[in-house]
């Protein structure tokens, strides 16, 4: 089992190389091979996606990816930015479903910003578009009016099978889960979006037995903080899911915690913390690993179907909670305190 290894930028390093050291632990018969992305990818080769990396990537079975990013990149030109590296390996690898599970450790009911009896049992799984969308829509840019005026432009669009490749794998999700999905859109005002509640509800009619409810993202940006425990599955567009799930991370304590898995159509899959690169506490130790180790897991359940590698990597993270470790952005009262690589070594201890 080939694995691209792509720890990018800022904290990405550390805590790559953390989950890392918990495959290895599980003994695995997996190679791995590292590549730069990103900034990093840019100092390089002078590209956020040098085209070895990207070559790696294709030949690979899965990639773990840390994180891109750092203020020092923002002045290049767009096209030379981090981001862009990693928005480009999504489009080329066409991985078009971002799976974002907002799982709350009972541990962690006090690291909340919310009560501990709204956020406690909370167990939700966004599923994101993440090739399409007004992030890759055309016409796209800015530009000088007639005027002399400067005008950015970018363009909402989905098609109808790129939603409905998306609603599917939410629908197979919700059927091994509690049959309930809840697709966001902004159905009053964005056409794009008219025709995407119109699909979910024609793909509806092949589940009979998945509830399908519709939600505008403004609300569902209160509810996701007034009652989170009512969402089971959620699907939603490219930049409305990068909102949401940012937002539903928060409910689990920390955004360290929350792993992702982005799909193609054949369980390809890049595995990566749906946190950034955090470059203020980058090469301090301090960073949190758990949402990497998490998607490692998740690259074990959906890249290699090893569900059993899967729990353990899952249990061994529950039990690191419950003996007290915790990392600055989850510390409570009377914890053990500890830096990134001590909390890999509390996983690994704990596998
Ligand atoms: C994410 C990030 C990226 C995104 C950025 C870094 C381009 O915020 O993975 O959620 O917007 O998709
Ligand atoms: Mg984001």
């Amino acid at each position: 089992m080939k694995i691209a290894v792509l720890p990018g930028d800022g904290i990405g390093p550390e805590i790559v190389a953390q989950a890392v050291k918990v495959l290895k632990a599980l003994n695995l018969n997996l190679e791995m091979t590292e590549a730069p992305i990103g900034g990093a990818g840019y100092e390089a080769a002078g590209d956020p996606l040098p085209d070895a990396t990207l070559q790696l990537a294709k030949d690979a079975d899965a990639v773990l990816l840390g994180a891109v990013g750092d203020w020092k990149y923002d002045k290049l030109e767009r096209h030379l930015r981090p981001e862009r590296g990693l928005l480009r390996i999504r489009k080329e690898l066409n991985l078009f479903a971002n799976l974002r599970p907002a799982l709350l450790y009972p541990e962690l009911a006090g690291a909340s910003t919310l009560k501990p009896e709204v956020v406690s049992g909370l167990d939700i799984m966004i599923v994101r578009e993440l090739t399409g969308d007004i992030y890759f829509g055309q016409p796209r840019g800015i530009s000088t009016l007639e005027n002399g005026e400067r005008e950015g432009v970018n363009t909402m669009r989905y098609s109808e099978s790129e939603i409905r490749r998306i609603g599917r794998v939410a629908f197979e999700i919700a059927m091994k889960r509690n049959k309930k999905i809840c697709s966001v859109d902004k159905a009053n005002v964005l056409e794009a979006t008219e025709l995407w509640r119109q699909v979910m509800i024609e793909l509806s009619a092949e589940y009979p037995e998945v509830e399908l409810t519709h939600m505008y993202v403004d609300n569902a940006a209160m509810q996701l903080i007034r009652a989170p425990k009512q969402f089971d599955v959620m699907v939603t567009g490219n930049i409305f899911g990068d909102i949401l799930s940012d937002e539903a991370s928060m409910l689990t304590g920390s955004i360290g915690m929350l792993p992702s898995a982005s799909l193609d159509a054949n369980n390809k899959g890049m595995y990566e913390p749906s946190h950034g690169s955090a470059p203020d506490i980058a090469g301090k130790n301090i960073a949190n690993p758990l949402a990497t180790i998490l998607s490692a897991a998740m690259m074990l359940r959906y890249t290699f179907n090893d569900e059993a590698n899967a729990l353990k990597i899952e249990n061994a993270v529950k039990k690191a909670l419950a003996q007290g470790y915790r990392t600055a952005d989850i510390a409570t009262e009377g914890c053990k305190q500890v830096g990134c690589s001590e909390m890999g070594d509390a996983v690994v201890a704990s596998l």
